[in-house]
């Protein structure tokens, strides 16, 4: 049995915030963050779909790739350790001496790490080298770095549902989260194609990597492959105002912003995911891109645990 977390009544943070005041902007996060500590976020997503296929293929081992501080692969053991599945985290490069909160997550969670050189890592997409992987350590149900495959896609259709169930005034709002694959919002575009909500609302992808623009393409791919024209649902990937010049830079000026804004609003934030969407919002508001009225919904994905970001509200 795969039970999900219960995401049936998603708190909302309503933000009170002058700059939003000054050009009547609203903004409320949708704190998926608050509903489980590991699996909640967009985790549960990613994963749902990619569980089930293996339960149903009578997989007994999962096996997933990852940096050392991936939020991906705590969710893998985690769910591995609730619902009965032996995990394998394949890791890029050493591992490091003193082990940081998310390895020491993944092992308690029973996770078996194997580190993989830079070099090999490149290979991960590579049926040769996973083949190499699975006869080396048996076999496994393979999931791709990040839960980013169409399995991934199809459990985030489940988000917009929430959405619409939960959000009273959806149409015509913008709904606004943080892209790394951009899996979460390919998911979450297909799923509000299939409501009827007039006026649509808008789904704005803030990329965290540099060189984002490629992503377009990917959710144009995988819209097409549910069967959703990805020119007829409203979407788009701001690929500037959230990279901070790559994925691993923490700019002062950014945990400042994260500093500033938790402190302000008692909202827990990381760095990599939710501390640059939060930016990415407010750099936007600053520069008049959101007209007056306009209301923000924004994902609140999670990726505390990894962080080791102490949740203020728990
Ligand atoms: C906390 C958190 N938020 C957002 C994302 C981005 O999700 P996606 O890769 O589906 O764009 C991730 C990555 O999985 C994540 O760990």
């Amino acid at each position: 049995m795969i039970d999900s977390p219960d995401f049936s009544q998603v708190p909302v943070t309503q933000i009170n915030d002058a700059r939003l005041l000054r050009r009547d902007v609203q903004l409320r996060l949708f704190r998926l963050d608050l509903v489980d500590p590991v699996l909640g976020g967009n985790k549960w997503f990613k994963l749902y779909q990619n569980l089930m296929q293996a339960r149903q293929a009578g997989a007994t081992t999962l096996l997933s790739f990852g940096g050392a501080w991936s939020n991906h692969l705590c969710a893998l053991a985690e769910a591995g350790q609730r619902y009965g599945f032996r995990t394998i985290g394949i890791i890029r490069g050493e591992l490091p001496d003193s082990l940081n909160p998310a390895l020491q997550f993944v092992i308690s969670r029973g996770m078996h790490l194997v580190p993989v050189s830079r070099t090999d890592y490149r290979q991960r997409h590579d049926p040769v080298f996973i083949k190499q992987l699975l006869d080396q350590h048996g076999p496994a149900w393979v999931i791709p770095e990040g839960g980013a495959n169409l399995a991934g896609v199809e459990g985030c259709q489940r988000l917009a549902s929430l959405l619409l169930e939960q959000v009273a005034d959806l149409a015509g709002s913008e709904i606004c989260l943080a892209c790394g694959t951009a899996t979460t919002l390919a998911g979450l575009v297909a799923g509000l194609q299939s409501s009827s909500l007039s006026p649509a609302p808008k789904v704005t992808g803030h990329v965290v990597l540099k060189g984002g623009e490629p992503l377009t393409a990917e959710v144009a791919g995988w819209l097409q492959q549910l069967g959703v024209d990805p020119h007829d649902a409203n979407w788009w990937l701001d690929t500037q105002d959230a990279h901070f010049g790559g994925y691993a830079k923490q700019p002062q000026s950014l945990l400042d912003f994260i500093a500033d804004f938790s402190a302000q609003h008692d909202v827990p934030l990381e760095p990599v995911y939710s501390g640059r969407l939060l930016a990415a919002i407010f750099t936007r508001l600053e520069r008049g891109e959101y007209p007056p009225g306009t209301r923000l919904q924004a994902l609140h994905t999670g990726g505390l645990l990894a962080a080791n970001v102490p949740r203020s509200t728990d």
